[in-house]
């Protein structure tokens, strides 16, 4: 039986226990996206309280994937210094640094985006303002290439692996769900063309990045919403993933509202369960994850391999360390 405090191979990486801090936007950077002091120290008190593995926000892949003003970005080699600064850092603490590459389209905040938001089919994601319009294929193509060079830029920078974001309503999100889009081409219509961008993507990266970097994925297992991607596809959708190159599913859901405050303790977990079920690589848990026996018991449970812990640890960087204290594992 697995413990929270167990080592978990992923990839070639072995991780020292199965807590990870997940992505947290925190709108730190500068308004070009470079990563300053505060972005590196507020990793650097969570590399230093314990955690296992660490995904940062996400950071925008092309100026017109922005989502926030003040959002780090990894769109340009000019902020690779500043990436570099942030990846050595917390991997020279001795925690691994996954770096959450992502495009907003439809769901880019106003107050960001200099130009017209892009989306599949020109259709608001349900509950956000921006007015987005339909990208063509020429475009579908150069965002995949952004992709591709930023997980080069996570390469140089020094960043343990890359996790692309198909969560939440973010771009590829808004590929994957039948309620965003609407597309009649290869892109859209059968779950196969509302996957081929990711998949496509996944593919790409993995050809750049290869095996030494763990390549990461944000499911979006189920948009909660009448009509939206459902948890019946998710499995499958998972294991076409995993035959590209993913080493790693970081299991989430809602196409918009992934962090309720209403919810129970491990609200969707369950959607990591049932990924969990169809695919052999390790699975991420998340939800509202607060008391660390019930982290443990997800993990002895077999209900996931690791647990994403957000909001606690934002709010207390020592969680992990407190959390072996209580199991009687470390202190
Ligand atoms: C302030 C904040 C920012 C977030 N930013 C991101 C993000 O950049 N990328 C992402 O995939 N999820 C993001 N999330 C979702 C979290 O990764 C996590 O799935 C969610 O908070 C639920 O976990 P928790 O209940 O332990 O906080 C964010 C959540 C919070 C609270």
């Amino acid at each position: 039986m697995a413990h929270l405090f167990d080592p978990i191979d992923v990839g070639l990486l072995t991780l020292k226990n199965r807590i990870v801090m997940p992505p947290m936007a925190m709108d730190y950077a500068t308004g070009e996206g470079e990563i300053t002091d505060e972005v590196v120290g507020h990793y650097l008190e969570r590399a230093r309280g314990g955690v296992g593995l660490i995904i940062t926000e996400h950071l925008f892949v092309s100026p017109e994937g922005r989502y926030s003003a003040r959002q780090p970005g990894i769109y340009d080699d000019a902020l690779l210094p500043g990436l570099e600064r942030l990846a050595g850092t917390i991997v020279d603490e001795g925690v691994p640094l996954i770096a959450q590459i992502s495009h907003a389209g439809a769901r880019t905040t106003l107050e960001a985006s200099v130009i017209q938001p892009v989306s599949p089919s020109g259709i608001k994601v349900p509950g956000v303002e921006a007015e987005p319009r339909e990208l063509s294929v020429d475009e579908i193509i150069r965002i995949a290439d952004a992709f591709t060079a930023a997980a080069a830029r996570a390469r140089k920078a020094g960043f343990t692996g890359v996790e692309i974001h198909g969560a939440h309503g973010f771009l590829l999100g808004q590929f994957a769900s039948p309620i965003t889009n609407h597309r009649t081409d290869e892109y859209g219509g059968s779950l196969e063309n509302r996957m081929r961008l990711s998949i496509e993507i996944v593919r790409r990266v993995k050809a750049e990045i290869g095996d030494d970097m763990v390549l990461a994925y944000r499911l979006g297992a189920d948009d909660m919403m009448d009509g939206g991607f459902a948890l019946d596809d998710a499995g499958k959708v998972a294991q076409w993933l995993v035959d590209v190159g993913v080493q790693l599913m970081d299991v989430s859901g809602g196409l918009v509202g992934s962090r309720s405050a209403d919810e129970g303790q491990g609200y969707f977990v369950p959607l990591a369960t049932a990924v969990k079920s169809a695919i052999t690589i390790p699975v991420i848990g998340v939800g509202k994850i607060i008391d660390p026996l019930f982290a443990e018991s997800i993990i002895a449970d077999e209900r996931a391999d690791m647990v994403a812990v957000g909001r606690a640890i934002l709010k207390d960087p020592e969680w992990p360390k407190a959390a072996g204290v209580k199991l009687g594992v470390v202190g």
